[in-house]
């Protein structure tokens, strides 16, 4: 060992690490200071583990600036390489543990929008997007089972071309509506059955989904955020039961408990409120549980 060895410890990168980790030690934010910390562990021992080269370092800062530069107000690059790194969902499970009999949650995605229509009990949230109309009814209740009134619920749903109305450069309000659980905690709307959709690909994220040789497609989904004084706020989705893409979502946010049947109707069949419907059209039932806000 040389006496410059004796000094600073070999350079296995391990020291590196020390030094770093060291160097936080007077941030005066004590969670700034572990998560730094951690975040210094982590990449120095992914950066040994691989032994990545300074070529792949580079390229891996070009991706990065790649996704800052496609990156605006209505498209956020990190968030989606977010989602198809599982780190969304894993981010998800570390804050909305599953307690009780509550609804699970599920990504949130970039396509809400605050503020969408008001509809009523009953109303239609499609607002004429292209799509096989879908009656979607359920209840919000607390974990005990009792009623919430006056929950507020938000949906939000792509078109049967698998596209959110935010997606056209038209302006169109469409397939998405907010609207209030009944005395009794009872909600209904006309919508669209889901169809799959790929999320956005056109950039970084669907390069690297490219480069793994995996599908940018999500499974159907409808979106849902309810919302009730006294209660932690639900963002979560349903699924479509027997999708082809259950199994391999892009984003990882199939919950077993999410897949919900929406069982197909005939152009005959009478609907729940006497509309008349020309073809086809599809029932779904989601009662939510919302947990306390105190769990
Ligand atoms: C969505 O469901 O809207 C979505 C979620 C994550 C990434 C892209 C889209
Ligand atoms: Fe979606």
């Amino acid at each position: 060992m040389t006496d410059t060895d004796a000094q600073y410890g070999t350079d296995d990168g391990t020291r590196i690490t020390d030094e770093v980790i060291a160097s936080f030690a007077g941030a005066k934010d004590e969670r700034f200071r572990e998560l730094m910390r951690s975040l210094v562990r982590h990449t120095h021992a992914f950066v040994r583990e691989t032994g990545l080269t300074e070529r792949e370092w580079h390229e891996a800062i070009a991706f990065l600036r790649a996704c800052g530069d496609i990156t605006t107000d209505t498209r956020q690059e990190f968030i989606l390489l977010s989602d198809v790194l599982g780190i969304s969902m894993q981010t998800i499970a570390v804050n909305h543990p599953t307690r009780a009999n509550a609804t699970e949650s599920t990504v949130f995605g970039p396509f809400f929008v605050d503020d969408a229509p008001r509809i009523d009990c009953g109303g239609d949230m499609s607002g004429g997007a292209v799509g096989e109309p879908c009656w979607v009814e359920g209840t919000v209740t607390d974990v005990d089972g009792r009623p919430v009134p006056d929950a507020r619920i938000d949906v939000w749903e792509a078109d049967a071309d698998g596209k959110y109305d935010v997606q056209y450069d038209d302006g169109r309000l469409a397939g998405r509506a907010h609207l209030f659980t009944d005395s009794e905690g009872r909600y209904a709307f006309w919508g669209l059955t889901p169809t799959p959709y790929p999320i956005p690909h056109d950039g970084p994220v669907g390069a690297l989904l490219a480069a793994a040789d995996r599908s940018p497609m999500r499974a159907s989904h409808l979106h849902f955020m309810v919302a009730a004084p006294g209660f932690r706020r639900l963002v979560t989705h349903i699924f479509v039961d027997g999708d082809e893409y259950l199994g391999r979502d892009s984003v990882f946010g199939v919950k077993p408990s999410l897949v919900t049947e929406f069982a197909r109707r005939d152009s005959g069949d009478a609907t729940p409120d006497g509309r008349v419907v020309d073809g086809t059209w599809t029932r779904a039932r989601f009662d939510i549980v919302l947990m306390p806000e105190s769990y």
